[in-house]
Order: structure tokens, then sequence, then C-alpha cells
């Protein structure tokens, strides 16, 4: 190949390689596989090799190139970077308008609403449509230039389009951010490595946009969403919404929250909203921040030193605070696994007081190194059970030490085992009041057998004196035997009794739930409940039976089989159905007919006119057995269309094969 049509080559790759990264990393649209665009990246290498002189800064390929530096070069910004006012209640919302409106009186605002993203404000200068220069805020005024490591963020173009392309020199701002996917990942890979993780996506954004070397930079992927355009006034713009328009056109991505308010109860409505949406939105935003529509408006409405005057952040709930581990006790679950707990000095977190948090188990401890004494950071985002994130290093005491995990039980101080391979220390004794306690109250609690009255000051008693040491007992109890407890009235105890008695016939899913059978809860105790009918047939069924259906592992079947190979659960389940309990699933027809009882089936292949998951069902129903490899005991291998290489082991084995046709017909003749 010439030099003239090497030249003309690189262009057209350059042009479709930026637009698939535009289809991929601002529009999430892929329009080509992975391998076609590889293809085409190293057909450009290729002849940029060939033809070193045919390299430009902009080309896709020098995304990660650039030298390490020693030291990031300050930059003086065009215009100042400024910071925004905070706003934290509606009230403050209000407040910021009718300040506008003494600012400029009888003027009508409009406004533009968008999410403040937690990341790091940059400033992105091109010339002619070029990227040249990237800096951060710094303090406002200089900030240090970063141009190498934001090439890395594949969302941001090299080149623009539309009418920012042929301005003559542009400054756009925006935030740099590290998606929480990518955060977890991040995090999860350093933890693997040894090495300390970050506390948030922020810091962490804010290691990778600082990073000497922009190799390190492009193996932390960061995104970047555009929100300002410098001097857009000047470039003939009236309305910030316009800009933003610009922007996209211009090839940036432009957050997709982002909404036109015509009025602020508008506003107040978008904060509100955005806030109770947050977790959704796959990266940290700590707030909204509104924006007065009209540049000529902006304009007349001017800036503080600090920050503009047509523009203010609302805030969000913190979600991460600081506070003080008072001491690290160890609680003991319903199955004996010790749990150590940090008492915190109380601590207020969007909304709520937070007093205790758990550290889940040894290894956690170790690895965050949490000591009593030390100030800790923790965070409850959302539904999530607060956490600690990390020890604020700099604020521990002199001459702490690294917490021992106890070697005894606290309560019944029966030696604590580790498995090995286990995370969790246990408390090997199965009569362990902590755990005859914990196990009580499950078995009460609303979701298992649903016994009201049976708070934890009873349950307290009933163990302490004895008269309860397993779930028979409970209903065993009189009247007579309650009353003798403190503060317990006649009429409580003829409460609890009546409570205890009505929770005879909740049926086999809640009492499965509330044995505590290590790995059975809620969900588990359905699925089995459903499966079995009955408790009796429950205990019969082996490892390999449990681990056929599905949604049951290998470990949730031993766990099974263990409880109820243990002589004293099947005692105490004995007691519970001389006491009359209940044992099966209502409306489950152990009678109905199986007539495909103990034959196996193998699906393989695309069915028509039924899912796998419908067709194993079916199967089920009826009696028979799904499993996924075929053996000579099987009986019918089902063949879809396209099916694989058990087709074939059928053939092979001489067992039945059935078509879909055939498979429906045996269906329906049952
Ligand atoms: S507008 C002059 N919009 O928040 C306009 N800032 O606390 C000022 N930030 O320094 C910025 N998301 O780094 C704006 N959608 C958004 C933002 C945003 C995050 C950052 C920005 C700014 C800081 C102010």
């Amino acid at each position: 190949m010439n030099r003239a049509d090497a030249a003309q080559r690189t262009a057209e790759l350059r042009e479709a390689i930026r637009h698939h990264d535009y289809a991929y990393y601002v529009e999430a649209r892929p329009e080509v596989a992975d391998v076609e665009y590889d293809a085409l990246v190293q057909e450009l290498r290729d002849l940029e090799q060939t033809f070193p002189e045919l390299v430009t800064p902009d080309s896709p390929t020098q995304r990660v190139a650039g030298q390490p530096v020693d030291a990031f070069r300050p930059v003086e910004h065009k215009v100042a970077m400024l910071s925004l006012d905070n706003a934290t209640t509606p009230e403050h919302l209000r407040e910021f308008e009718a300040r506008l409106s003494r600012a400029r009186p009888g003027a009508e605002f409009r406004y533009v609403c968008e999410p403040k993203i937690d990341g790091l404000g940059v400033a992105l200068l091109y010339r002619q449509g070029r990227f040249v220069r990237g800096a951060t805020r710094g303090d406002g005024r200089v900030g240090e230039e970063i141009t190498q490591n934001l090439r890395t963020i594949r969302s941001l173009p090299m080149t623009l389009r539309g009418r920012l392309a042929a301005v003559p020199e542009v400054e756009v701002r925006g935030e740099v951010f590290m998606p929480r996917a990518e955060f977890e990942k991040l995090n999860r890979s350093l933890e693997e490595a040894g090495e300390t993780t970050f506390a948030n996506p922020r810091n962490a954004a804010a290691g990778a946009v600082r990073q000497k070397d922009p190799a390190t930079t492009a193996r932390r992927p960061l995104d970047i969403f555009l929100y300002h355009v410098s001097e857009a006034r000047e470039l003939g713009f009236t309305t910030y919404g316009e800009t933003l328009e610009a922007l996209r056109e211009a090839g940036f991505k432009v957050n997709p929250r982002t909404e036109p308010c015509p009025t602020l109860d508008a506003v107040v409505a978008y904060c509100e909203r955005l806030e109770a949406e947050r977790d959704a939105l796959g990266y940290d935003a700590d707030g909204a921040v509104i924006k007065v529509d009209a540049l000529e408006q902006q304009w007349r409405l001017g800036s503080t030193m600090h920050h503009p005057r047509w523009a203010i952040a609302f805030k969000f709930a913190a979600r991460q605070a600081t506070t003080v581990v008072q001491s690290i006790d160890v609680h003991v679950g319903k199955t004996g696994t010790l749990t150590p707990v940090a008492k915190l000095e109380p601590v207020e977190l969007a909304g709520v007081t937070i007093r205790n948090v758990s550290l889940h188990n040894e290894d956690e401890i170790r690895r965050k190194d949490i000591r009593i004494g030390d100030t800790v950071l923790i965070e409850r985002a959302g539904d999530v059970i607060p956490y600690v994130v990390q020890v604020v290093a700099a604020k521990r005491p002199p001459g702490s030490e690294a917490f021992t995990f106890p070697e005894r039980c606290p309560v019944c101080k029966h030696t604590a085992v580790r498995i090995p391979g286990e995370a969790y220390w246990r408390c090997p004794n199965s009569a362990c009041p902590a755990q005859l306690k914990e196990r009580l109250r499950h078995f009460g609690s609303r979701r298992a057998m649903d016994i009201e009255h049976l708070g934890e000051a009873v349950i307290e008693q009933l163990v302490e004196r004895r008269l309860v040491g397993n779930f028979a007992d409970l209903y065993r109890l009189t009247v007579g035997d309650l009353v003798e407890l403190e503060r317990l009235a006649e009429k409580s105890a003829h409460n609890l009794v009546a409570a205890i008695e009505g929770s005879k016939h909740r049926g086999l899913a809640p009492l499965l739930n509330a044995l505590g059978i290590r790995m059975v809860g809620e969900r588990v105790a359905g699925v089995l409940a459903n499966h079995f009918g009955s408790l009796a047939r429950l205990q019969e069924a082996s490892v390999t039976e449990l681990t056929e259906i599905r949604g049951i592992g290998e470990e949730i079947a031993e766990s099974v089989r263990k409880f109820f190979d243990d002589e004293s659960n099947a005692e105490v389940i004995r007691q519970l159905a001389t006491a009359g309990l209940t044992m099966s699933q209502p409306g489950f027809q152990a009678d109905a007919p199986r007539p495909l009882a103990g034959q196996t089936f193998v699906l393989t292949g695309t069915l028509q006119s039924l899912t796998r998951d419908a067709a194993r069902e079916l199967i089920e129903r009826l009696g028979g057995r799904v499993t996924s490899s075929v053996s000579r005991k099987t009986s019918y291998v089902v063949v879809g269309e396209a099916a694989g290489s058990k087709a074939d082991d059928a053939r092979r084995l001489g067992v039945a094969i059935l078509d879909e046709p055939r498979l429906l017909e045996l269906l329906q003749r049952r």
C-alpha cells in the first residue's frame, strides 16, 4: 500500500472506530461484535506502525499511549472553576428562588436539573474540535494537567462533531467518575492482591486520574458526564438546555437524567425523585444541581468569589459518617455462628441512629484491622445494612491492639471451633442457651411459626428456668408454668398459650423455616415443602434426591440430610408430631397421580411450545425427575431443536428418545 492509500485508509478506520466508540461507550448500543471492532483497531495499529508519520494525538490508538510522568504540570483555567452553594431542604431551594427574584425583580425563572455526580470536576480544552488539554479543578484557579489520563476515558471524544467542531477554542467541563460496578470490581481485585482498597468510587476515580502512568489509568475504567461550556453565550447559545444539546451533538456524554423544570415545584419534585432513585443510577450522586436555564439571566446574576448565583446543589442525606468503636462483642446465632458486632458511639446516618454494626467474621476484622477505640468510616446505602468501610488510620489511639477472636463461646464457654475453609467460628454446643434462645426466637418469628407474645424477655426466662429445652417443650407449656415468670400476668399467659396452640397448623413450609436448619430459610423451605409435601417424605430424601431439585445445591442438601440424621432432631420432630402439629403442605396432593414416578428425563435442545423450565415443571408434577446427564438409567431423552451431544449419548446408550410432540402426548395422556 502506498502512503496516499494508507492515509486514506487510516482516516476511514479512525472514523469507523470513533463511530463504534460512540455507539458503545456513550450510547451503550454497540453495533458490531467485539471481534469486528478489534479487527478495525488492529488494522489501524498495523498501518500506523508501517507509516509512523500518520499517527496523530487524537487517533483512537493513542488513548493508552504517552510516557509516564513524574509530576503534573500546572494549568491555569481560562475561567475560574467555582464551587456550588448548597441546599439541604426544599425550603433552602425556595430561598434560592427568592434570592434570584430579589436580584432580578419581575423575572421568571426556568431551571434545568441534573444529578450531582460524586466525582472529580475537570476542564477540557478543544481546539478546532480536537482534544488538546485536560486539567483537574485544583484550587479552582490553577489545576493539574492530566491530558494523557483523560484520553483513556473511552466515552470522551478526541474529535468533536456538530457545532462545537469548528470553534477555534472551547473549554468544556464535566465530572469524571468511576461507575459503581467498576469500583466494586477494582476493589475485589485489589483485595485479592492484598492491596488497600478504596473507600468509595470517588476516591478510586481520584486515584486513577492522578496515576503517573496512563496505562494504569486505562485499567481503571472511568467515565465522564459533561455539564458546562465556558463562555457559551459568546458562542451564541441562549439557554443551558441548548448548550447541553450542543455537547450531546459534539459526541459527549450528557447525563440522561437531566430534566428541564419550568417551576420551583418541579425542581423540588425532581430532587425528591432523584434521591429516592439514587441507588439505581449505577454511579454515586451526592445530590442534584439546579441551574437557571436562560444564559442571559445567568450572566446578569453573576457569581460570588465562591459560587455562581444562578446555580445551587441540593445535597442528599449523607450515607457515610465516622464514629468510634467502643467495644467488639460476639453474638451467638441460632446455629451457633459467632458473629462479632462493634458497639459504636451512636451516630446519625441517613435518618437513622446507628449503634451497632456487624463485623461479619474474624477475617473481615483482620482484613480491615478494626480495633477497639478506632475511628471508623461507616456507610449505609439504600436498603443495605450499615457496614464499616474502613478504619481512619490517622485517628488510631496509641497503644491499641489488634482484636483477637475469643476462643470460647461468650455464653456457654464451650471451646469455639472454626472448620478450615469456613469463615465463621461456631459454638458447637447445641445445648448452648444462647443458641437455644436464638432458635426459639426464630421459631416464633412472623415468617416462621408466627407465635405472638413469644418475646425475647419470655424466651429468656423459659430457657433460664429450664422450662423449655427444645421446640416441642413450647407445646407442653401451661398457663400455670407461665404465670410463674416475672412480669407475666395471667391474661398474658393465657394469650401466649393460645398463640402457641394456634401455631400448630401453619403448614410445612413455615415449619421447615422455623426448624432453623442451616441454609434453609424461607425460600428453600418453600421449595422443599412444595416438592415433598410432607415432612415424612423429606426426612427420607437422600442427598442425591435433594440436589436434583431445582434451587437446591449440594451444600443445602447435605445440611438438610445432616439435620434429619441427628437423633435429637428426629426426636424433637416426633414430639412435635405427637403435639399435633401439621406436618404437610396444605393443598399438596400426596395421593395425586404420579404416573411418571421412578422415571428420569434429560432435556436437550430448544423446545418450540414450552420453555425448558415449564417442561421440567410438568414432568416433576407428574412425579418424574429431570436430570442433566444421560446414563443407562435415564428413561427418556427429550430432543428439541439444535440438540447436542446428549442426543448422541442417548442413541449410543440405547435410551428412548422423545421429540416434542411425543413428549406432549406423554404429558397429556397422564
Ligand atoms: S455545575 C459553574 N453540575 O460539584 C458550574 N457541577 O460542589 C459549577 N459537580 O465543582 C458546576 N456534578 O465538580 C455542576 N451536574 C453537575 C455536577 C457538578 C458534579 C461538581 C463539580 C463542582 C462541584 C461543586
